[in-house]
């Protein structure tokens, strides 16, 4: 009885200094390009939610859509002593000096969800980028309406054998921007279906100003002529929601239905979905994202290796961690809801 005491003190005593041991000690320090984004709230979540798992200490500030502010907070996270940063770039194309800063201190940094270009990635060896392959979300998204065209043929509501869309577009210098609408259309196209743009503009991720344009196209060609709306993520692909629903669009009635598809698979989009609202959308990883930044940016700041072992996922040239996107369908959003 005493034996056994003593043996499974020792073996608590031993679990506890392997927790110990594993713990991190870590002053992480994260900017994001703004709080008032559904995405990256989620990203923000699942950074905290690991962090905690990892025991370290991870601050995250609001970089209000500015980069000078934020090339400020990463001079205030060096003063202070962080040992890696994780910045969401206001600017993908300003991320350069943020390299720099990190540099010259030896500081490890994982960039997220807006690209820097490939010469600042290959400027510094302490640098990562966790993201996701935007060709693949807009090729997914395009697919989902071609699988609706080719399942519906009543969707062809004009009968022309062509699909008369609109898009949804966001700000020209991000990554997922260009490429989801690019990769898109050409889905479509590959897809065997002729396609003809009726509008197209950016509504910046933004539902409220994504609603305003699709109003706006909505009386320039007549809610009767639009047979599809692509959104380069869920937020602007609800705000094409709203305005069709306030023309008595997708609220159920068959014969008043625009399949809408966006990008994200947000809680708000996956709602849509279940209510018959939405067509589909394409899984942006947040958590997996924001797991893999915190798990880079420990290791790192520990002074470890950042391998494929030591973090989880799979690497790509050293530094490039893609989280896949998978296609989210009336079949299978069930799965994606929390
Ligand atoms: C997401 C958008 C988000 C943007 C922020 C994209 O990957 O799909 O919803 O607004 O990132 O940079
Ligand atoms: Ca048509």
């Amino acid at each position: 009885m005493k034996k056994s005491i003593v043996v499974l003190a020792a073996v608590v005593f031993a679990i506890s200094a392997v927790a110990a041991f594993a713990a991190t000690d870590a002053l992480v320090g994260a900017c994001i390009y703004k709080f008032d984004d559904t995405f990256m709230t989620g990203v923000r979540n699942a950074m905290r939610a690991e962090m905690e798992r990892q025991g370290g200490e991870l601050e995250i500030v609001d970089s209000q859509n500015r980069q000078p502010m934020q090339n400020d907070q990463v001079d205030a996270y060096i003063s202070k002593g962080s040992n890696a940063l994780i910045v969401n770039p206001v600017d993908r194309t300003a991320a350069e000096p943020l390299m720099n800063k990190a540099k010259a201190e030896g500081l490890p940094i994982v960039f997220i969800n807006r690209e820097p270009y490939a010469e600042v990635m290959n400027a510094y060896d302490k640098i990562w980028y966790v993201g996701a392959k935007a060709e693949e979300s807009g090729t997914q998204s395009g697919q989902i309406i071609v699988d609706y065209f080719k399942s519906h043929p009543e969707a062809d509501k004009n009968k022309d054998g062509k699909i008369q869309y609109i898009m949804l577009r966001s700000e020209q210098g991000h990554q997922d921007a260009v490429l989801r609408t690019e990769y898109s259309t050409q889905a479509m196209k590959d897809g065997g279906f002729e396609i003809v743009e009726l509008g197209s503009d950016t509504a910046n991720w933004d539902k409220v100003q994504a609603t305003d344009k699709m109003k706006g196209f909505i009386s320039a060609v007549g809610v009767d002529n639009i047979e599809a709306v692509l959104a380069n993520n869920d937020d602007m692909a609800l705000g094409a929601i709203e305005a069709l629903k306030a023309e008595g669009y997708n609220l159920g009635d068959a014969s008043k239905y625009v399949p809408v598809v966006g990008v994200d698979a947000t809680a708000p989009a996956l709602e849509a979905m279940s209510k018959g609202e939405m067509l589909g959308t394409v899984l942006n990883d947040a958590d997996n994202q924001g797991f893999a930044a915190v798990k880079v940016a420990v290791i790192a700041a520990d002074g470890g290796a950042v391998t494929e072992e030591s973090i989880g996922y799979k690497i790509t040239d050293g530094k490039y961690i893609w989280i896949p996107y998978r296609p989210v369908t009336v079949e299978n959003y069930k799965e994606f809801m929390k």
